[in-house]
């Protein structure tokens, strides 16, 4: 008989949380899934899945523990994904404090209770950022590097990493951090994150519609000079997956953090890549007003990143650019896949 899987996804009904539970579906290293999709915002199950779906406020500790009390039983591995994004979390400090730290600390807190109830590590996957970085930073950054981040998000995000490092470290969880890059074409609404705009630019000129550029004052700014790292959703979303297979003693670093594979990419380059994709009159419909708040937060995180440690754990990169990661969102948008 096919061993069944319990994952739980918080913030399911958000962009990658969305793509996760589809590719978990389709993860043949996982024949017989049953989910727990759990947002604040009632989560969509995939066609063709076991799921249950909860509306769940996760900074209400009561509906944290719902989530461990469902018909499927206590999951064996969460993806830890629900949050306010970094320019959410910069405008409003509390409710960033209350979602990115005390949910998910409850959420962890629920993951080592049951767990232990069940004798067994629950696989606990979260999703961090390069948000955590600040400061001066080595042109590359390296899994030695320290993190100091310069923004709220970023300081929640590496205060529930050393919680989780050290929940691991104890036997109270088997704790996987992955910092992502900048994820990018996100598709649906703009996000509250900093970084939307990065795909904003993108994705809006291709659906016809104009969009602001907070970095710059016009195509011939210096300012879009400004670098990122940045991974498409299809490798990141593969290498979610990934996560959740490797082996834990696999992991050689004293932490579980895996900075995800990703390219560094300039603001120019994506809006080159853009007119090779779809032509000079869709970039026309990116207009500029630089954003000062928006810019020192993008300037302070790091741009290049060491891949070969994930590389070595099994995580793939993007290849090619920003060319293919635009066609790839033109083709998805002209296909209805979005
Ligand atoms: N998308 C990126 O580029 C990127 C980069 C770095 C890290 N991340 C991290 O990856 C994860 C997923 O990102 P995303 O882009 O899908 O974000 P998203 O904003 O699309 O999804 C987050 C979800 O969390 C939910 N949520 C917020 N408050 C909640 C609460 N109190 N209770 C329950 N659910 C709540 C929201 O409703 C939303 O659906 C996040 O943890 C994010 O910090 C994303």
């Amino acid at each position: 008989m096919a061993q069944t899987s319990v994952v739980l996804i918080t913030g399911a009904a958000g962009w990658l949380g969305g793509l996760l539970a589809k590719a978990l579906r389709d993860d043949n290293q996982t024949p017989d899934l049953h989910l727990i999709l759990a947002d604040v915002v009632k989560p969509k199950a995939p066609q063709d899945t076991k799921a249950v779906t909860m509306k769940a406020d996760l900074t209400d500790p009561s509906q944290v523990q719902s989530l461990f009390q469902t018909e499927f039983g206590i999951p064996d591995t969460v993806y830890c994904m629900h949050g306010i994004m970094s320019r959410g979390s910069e405008d409003n400090f509390d409710l960033g404090i209350k979602v990115n730290f005390d949910s998910v600390r409850a959420v962890l807190d629920a993951a080592r209770q049951y767990g232990s109830a069940a004798g067994r590590l629950i696989k606990f996957i979260f999703t961090s950022g390069g948000a955590v970085y600040g400061g001066a930073l080595p042109d590359i950054v390296t899994p030695s590097t320290i993190a100091t981040p310069e923004g709220a998000y970023g300081m929640e995000k590496l205060a529930i990493e050393l919680f989780v490092n050290e929940y691991t470290r104890r036997g109270f969880i088997d704790g996987r951090i992955l910092r992502l890059p900048t994820i990018i074409v996100r598709s649906g609404v703009p996000s509250g994150a900093t970084s939307g705009f990065m795909s904003a630019i993108i994705r809006e000129p291709l659906m016809g519609r104009e969009t602001i550029c907070p970095i710059g004052d016009s195509l011939d700014s210096p300012e879009l000079d400004l670098a990122a790292w940045v991974a498409s959703p299809t490798t990141t979303i593969k290498n979610f997956i990934i996560a959740k297979h490797i082996p834990a003693e696999k992991f050689t670093s004293h932490t579980g953090v895996v900075c995800l594979p990703g390219f560094s990419t300039t603001i120019r380059q994506e809006l080159e890549a853009l007119e090779n994709v779809a032509g000079k009159d869709t970039v026309r419909l990116v207009q500029f007003r630089h954003d000062p708040v928006n810019s020192r937060i993008v300037k302070s995180w790091p741009a290049r990143f060491d891949i070969s440690y994930p590389l070595s754990l099994g995580f793939l990169v993007d290849e090619g650019g920003m060319v293919p990661v635009v066609a790839q969102f033109k083709r998805d948008l002209e296909a209805g896949n979005l």
